[in-house]
């Protein structure tokens, strides 16, 4: 029987994480036809090497852009690209840079990424703290003049896999209203945290400390949808549920909201940020960082990587945590949903597109990047059914 694909927030069973979990499909739509992974990837890849990157960079941005999309964050994904593509052409973000090693004490080293793919860069710098995690216990570095990374996730599952916990954090572009101010004193300054435990369960915690990622807001303007009160103030300085005025005025909340709602911790969250990011590794800070898609100031954004082997602290961490998501998922449920971790509703975003052979774009998108394959002279991306609808 034709099963119809998930809107926006819809509980499924998913039996191979034991769980159910939330699965969100940000842009997907209820369509039938998906892209499969590698060809997202490739129309990237190709795009990027229109724009100058060598194969190998546009391959990283690609490989990195799709697993945004196929965890379910499409606000960091596909939706970038006209973006990244832009910078390079402009040349405001240098395509043939190398991230390059500025100082290297033992566990802890400070990069440069001259200026080029955020991407490219935070790969170079977690692949560093992965390989010095495993010599030390725990390798810790950070980047300057680096530009949009993308999704946090991405770097801390390249040490999750390794069998390490992964940290990172950056920060971005001001557009946090700072508690009792609505200036823009900080960026959405997202972070991210993983571990995987001895069962092959996992808390992946990746979340920006703005209410919402702006992305999130774009997406509500291409499905011509409000945003819900406590994302982002408006024009006139006060929340707004327009997501067209939230756009354009780019001032969200912390995460928490106004004051009374205790929005103060996630803007100092995102002050913690700021001191692993730009603090420490020199690049730009807080309301110096240059403004969103200001076209006219390289980025120079700061950016952090941890890895952590659980294992230089003695043995059994991967069994506790196993105990204890355990232990949380199975608490008394408050409502008839389950209780989730951090990270499930991106698994069950990725069981969903394994399932359906590819990832589901909203019509909008899809008419965007053939638009824009078009404009770059590349293929476009090939359209395929799903296997289940
Ligand atoms: N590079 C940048 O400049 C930048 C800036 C902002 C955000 N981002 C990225 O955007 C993405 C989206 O960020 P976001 O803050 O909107 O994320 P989000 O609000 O969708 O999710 C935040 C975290 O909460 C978890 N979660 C969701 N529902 C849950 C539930 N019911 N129970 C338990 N945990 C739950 C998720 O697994 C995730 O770890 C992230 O990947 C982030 O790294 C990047």
């Amino acid at each position: 029987m034709a099963r119809r694909l998930l809107t926006a927030t819809k509980l499924v069973s998913r039996s191979s994480i034991g769980v159910g979990t939330i699965h969100r499909t940000m842009a997907s739509c209820g369509t039938s036809q998906v892209v499969p992974k590698e060809e997202v990837v490739r129309f990237v890849r190709e795009c990027l090497r229109k724009a100058g990157t060598s194969e190998k960079d546009g391959q990283t941005v690609g490989h990195h852009l799709m697993t945004a999309d196929y965890s379910g964050h499409f606000s960091h994904g596909m939706n970038r690209l006209r973006m990244y593509v832009q910078d390079l052409e402009t040349k405001i973000t240098d395509a043939h840079a190398k991230p390059r090693i500025v100082n290297d004490f033992q566990a802890v080293a400070l990069v440069t990424g001259d200026n080029g793919l955020g991407h490219v860069v935070g790969k170079f710098c977690m692949e560093l703290a992965i390989e010095k995690a495993k010599k030390f216990g725990i390798g810790m570095v950070t980047a300057r003049s680096s530009n949009h990374y993308g999704i946090c996730g991405y770097y801390t599952r390249m040490a999750m896999d390794q069998g390490l916990i992964g940290f990172t954090c950056t920060n971005t572009s001001p557009m946090m209203a700072a508690t009792r101010s609505k200036g823009k004193g900080l960026g959405t300054n997202p972070l991210s945290l993983g571990m995987t435990a001895s069962d092959g369960d996992r808390f992946h915690l990746d979340m920006a400390t703005t209410a919402v990622a702006l992305g999130k807001i774009e997406l509500a303007i291409t499905k011509k949808e409000p945003i819900p009160p406590g994302w982002a103030m408006g024009s006139d300085g006060k929340v707004t549920t327009d997501s067209e005025d939230a756009y354009k005025t780019s001032l969200l909340m912390p995460l928490g909201g106004e004051e009374q709602t205790s929005g103060y911790k996630g803007f100092g969250l995102a002050l913690m940020v700021e001191v692993l990011c730009g603090i420490l590794s020199g690049g730009q800070f807080g309301p110096n960082v240059r403004q969103w898609k200001d076209k006219k100031r390289v980025a120079d954004l700061g950016q952090c990587f941890m890895a952590i082997n659980p294992e230089a602290f003695g043995p059994g961490s991967q069994e506790r945590l196993s105990i204890l998501l355990k232990q949380l998922r199975s608490l008394p449920p408050a409502t008839d949903k389950p209780i989730l971790v951090a990270g499930d509703p991106e698994r069950a975003a990725m069981e969903r597109v394994d399932e359906n052979g590819g990832i589901s774009y909203h019509p909008n998108q899809l008419k965007d990047a053939e638009e824009f394959a078009e404009q770059m002279g590349v293929e476009p991306m090939k359209v395929v059914p799903a296997k289940i609808h």
